[in-house]
């Protein structure tokens, strides 16, 4: 996969709003210093975040990934096959593209030309699936935009005129409380427009044991995902965090439906952040909160839709019933 930047097309990123080192250290100092420490999960998806991430994604025990492209690769005519003519793709956390090469190349079957924007932040992740999709794809026509996508939602509204496909993979969603995910949706449904179609993953729910073990993979590499947060800080903040002081956990939370990651202290410590001037002091067993993951029930699915404006046009599972892709569009009162 990796090419060296002079070979082939080379496509233009604009940088849209990229993460300052200022916020990164804003977020960490308040997250830090609450009374339950968490560290917000936006910041794992820096460029070396981003490469464990796809690691992860080919992991045995991570069904979510195989699940979700078991889906695209079954239906993505069905998908495709309700949108009008000449459909703009924009996708929110495009990380490595690799899944939405299966839409793009069932649109391009019916259509000559596709125009295909993924939003994502890390910078360096962008560049080199944009390129490696160009080299796919000739009459693609890829604009890519550096920004949370939380933030890139303004691209939702460049060529009003045209149809757009947005979507939503991996179950990003799920990494949302429930009102921070409906309050996003329903950002985006006011600047979408009546003929524009909506594609989430969403992992279902299903027995605590696969959830655990696919957040808890035998190799190690969530382990090694979540503590690249502390190197993160270490690498950009001047931090002195000891990566072997502190333990990964993923549990699941049955009451709330969501697998819940944290970074334990494994003893008395503390950690100096030299761009923050102070140090952070950690008792033994101390957990920082890194990440909710949701695990929806149908239901939920559809309470969600109907407080954000969406309605369900269809919606598709794995042969399993692992995981579901649901196409929405925009409710009409
Ligand atoms: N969206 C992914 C998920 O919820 C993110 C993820 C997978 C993740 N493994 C992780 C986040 C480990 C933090 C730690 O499945």
């Amino acid at each position: 996969m990796n090419r060296s930047s002079n070979s082939g097309p080379s496509v233009q990123v604009t940088t849209d709003s990229g993460t300052s080192l200022d916020a990164f250290a804003r977020d960490v100092d308040r997250g830090l210093s609450a009374a339950q420490k968490h560290i917000p999960c936006v910041y794992f998806y820096d460029y070396p975040g981003s490469q464990i991430f796809e690691r992860i994604c080919r992991l045995p025990e991570y069904y979510l990934t195989k699940a979700e492209t078991e889906i695209l690769q079954a239906n993505s005519g069905e998908i495709c096959s309700s949108l009008p003519e000449n459909v703009l793709l924009v996708e929110l956390g495009s990380g490595s593209c690799f899944k939405t090469q299966v839409i793009i190349a069932e649109l391009l079957k019916h259509q000559a030309h596709v125009a295909y924007s993924p939003i994502d932040i890390s910078k360096q992740m962008l560049e080199e699936s944009s390129n490696s999709l160009q080299e796919r794809f000739d009459s693609l026509e890829v604009v890519p935009v550096v920004a949370e996508y939380t933030e890139g939602l303004h691209q939702l509204r460049t060529r009003p005129e045209q149809a757009k496909l947005i979507l939503w993979l991996g179950s990003s969603i799920g990494n949302l409380t429930h009102a921070e995910a409906t309050r996003f949706l329903e950002k985006i449904v006011k600047v979408l427009s009546a003929q524009d179609q909506f594609l989430i993953g969403f992992d279902l729910q299903k027995d605590r044991r696969t959830l655990e073990e696919a957040y808890n993979d035998s190799q190690g590499v969530t382990a090694e995902f979540n503590r690249n947060l502390l190197s993160r800080i270490n690498r950009e903040l001047g931090g002195k965090f000891d990566l072997s002081r502190f333990e990964h956990s993923a549990v699941y939370n049955e009451e709330h439906s969501r697998i819940e990651m944290y970074l334990i202290s494994t003893c008395e410590q503390e950690a100096y952040i030299a761009r923050l001037d102070r140090a952070y002091r950690f008792h033994k067993d101390e957990r920082i909160h890194t990440e909710n993951s949701t695990k929806y029930a149908l239901d939920a699915i559809q309470d969600m839709a109907d407080q954000a404006g969406l309605q369900i046009c269809r919606q598709w599972f794995d042969s399993r019933r692992y995981f579901s892709l649901t196409l929405f569009y925009i409710a009409e009162y």
